[in-house]
């Protein structure tokens, strides 16, 4: 087999067989077909495309690349969710507690913030104490002792999808669906689990910015999780503004404890007990979904979801102590409001340049290597359909560096777009469910 007539069969529209992709992927991966190749292989896929049945054999080949993690002597249905990616998006750190509090098992491996959105692993350690870095074996007992586990990829579990997806990074190869199912599903396969909700983001602050691109790439992935005996389920959901109010690390961690105190954004709210109630039915928890959000509303008000918070931090060797003193959360050392240049209404926030702006504050990352501040973020106050008055604060940001706001500001006042009409009523926030009982 010769790695070149690969790569021109895929530059030419022309199919490989389950072979020929192993023998790409696992080639690349023990470091015998070298980036170059490799690259020029990933751009064809990216302009030609994929038949279903080459991205099964891609998906299975990453996926057995690792360690698939097996946790059938613990004794209930193992589920996770997965979002593509948004502003303001942690909808993780409820959904954890709630659905394990429920009597599931949650074994979730997370990313970083990637581009403008933020990472559920940025988020946690933002937690003092937090450890994200926990071996297969201390993640298993963590999972067994209190139903659910928080950390991030394993060199064990799906090693392909790292390499590759560090390469795809740098050769502008990240934006192929068939290639980001690839990638996300070789990695939740990899968990060890029975079911899987995706989170499947649409609008001007996600990968995908087209409802039809979102619905695309959602059936991709459900197809794919199904094709491999898992219960799937993707809810197409809005992301053309941040979800909730707070846009950070350390200051989205203190807004899911809100929400688990019954308190927080609405959007935010409705879409965690949405999630929570499809991962009740997919791991066979309830019967309906009606039932699965009664369940998750229950497990909020009556404080067994923040108990289990609690045991998760404490576990995983974070100070539990945040829950009812969230001011032990990391804090900027400075906070300024962004007024809004006009009265009006708020018509659109362009997203994308939230996050960007939460980035350059120091929230994300703009180079591989940079650290993250877990102190600073921005807290939206006028969202679309809002009223606002000229000089009324349309955001406040906590920074920790002058220069760094002076770069994030200009970001942040463009993307509000203010209109002396309200615009139309919002898009609903689940836009589409597809898979398995949707
Ligand atoms: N997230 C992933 O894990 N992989 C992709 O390719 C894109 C988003």
């Amino acid at each position: 087999m010769h790695v070149t007539d690969l790569i021109r069969r895929k530059r030419d529209g022309g199919e490989l067989q389950r072979n020929e992709i192993e023998f790409l992927i696992n080639g690349y991966t023990r470091d015998v077909i070298p980036d170059y190749q490799m690259s020029a292989w990933l751009m064809a896929v990216l302009i030609r495309g994929m038949s279903r049945a080459e991205l099964a054999a891609l998906t299975e080949t990453m996926l057995n690349s690792g360690k698939v993690l097996d946790h059938s002597d613990l004794p209930a249905p193992k589920v996770d969710k997965h979002s593509t990616g948004g502003v303001g998006d942690k909808t993780s750190l409820v959904l954890a507690p709630v659905v394990a509090a429920g009597g599931l098992y949650v074994p979730m491996i997370s990313g970083r913030g990637l581009g403008h959105t933020g990472g559920t692993l940025d988020k946690l350690e933002s937690i003092p104490g937090f450890n994200v870095n926990l071996s297969v074996t201390d993640f298993r007992r963590v999972m067994a002792q209190c139903g659910a586990g928080m950390i991030g990829q394993t060199a064990e579990t799906a090693p392909a999808d790292k390499r590759i997806y560090a390469l795809r990074d740098v050769t502008g190869t990240v934006e192929s669906p068939y290639l980001i199912c690839a990638s996300i599903m070789s990695k939740k396969l990899a968990e060890g689990i029975d079911a899987l909700v995706l989170d499947v983001k649409t609008g001007s602050g996600a990968f995908m910015k087209s409802e039809k691109d979102a619905i695309f790439l959602a059936e991709l992935m459900v197809e794919t999780g199904q094709r491999l005996g898992k219960r799937m389920t993707a809810l197409i959901t809005d992301m053309s503004q941040p979800l909730g109010r707070a846009v950070g690390n350390a200051n989205e961690v203190a807004e899911c404890i809100d929400i688990m105190n019954g308190k927080g954004p609405d959007d935010l709210r409705e879409l965690c007990l949405v999630l929570c109630a499809w991962m009740f039915l997919l791991g066979k928890r309830v019967k309906s979904v009606e039932e699965g959000r009664k369940l998750a509303e229950d497990l909020i008000a009556s404080g067994k979801a923040q108990d289990k918070f609690r045991e998760l931090i404490r576990l995983q060797g974070g100070n539990p102590e945040v829950i009812d003193k969230p001011e032990l959360l990391p804090q900027a050392r400075h906070q300024v409001e962004i007024v809004s240049p006009a009265s009006g209404y708020v018509t659109s926030t362009m997203c994308e340049d939230i996050g960007t702006a939460c980035v350059l504050l120091g929230g994300g990352r703009e180079k591989k290597e940079d650290a993250v501040d877990p102190a600073v973020g921005i807290m939206v106050h006028k969202k679309p359909g809002d009223k606002v008055s000229a000089g009324e604060p349309l955001c406040t940001v906590a920074y920790n560096s002058q220069e760094r706001l002076e770069r994030a500001r200009p970001l942040i006042l463009q993307s509000y777009k203010i209109d002396s009409v309200p615009p139309p009523s919002a898009e609903p926030l689940v836009r589409k469910i597809i898979g398995d009982m949707a």
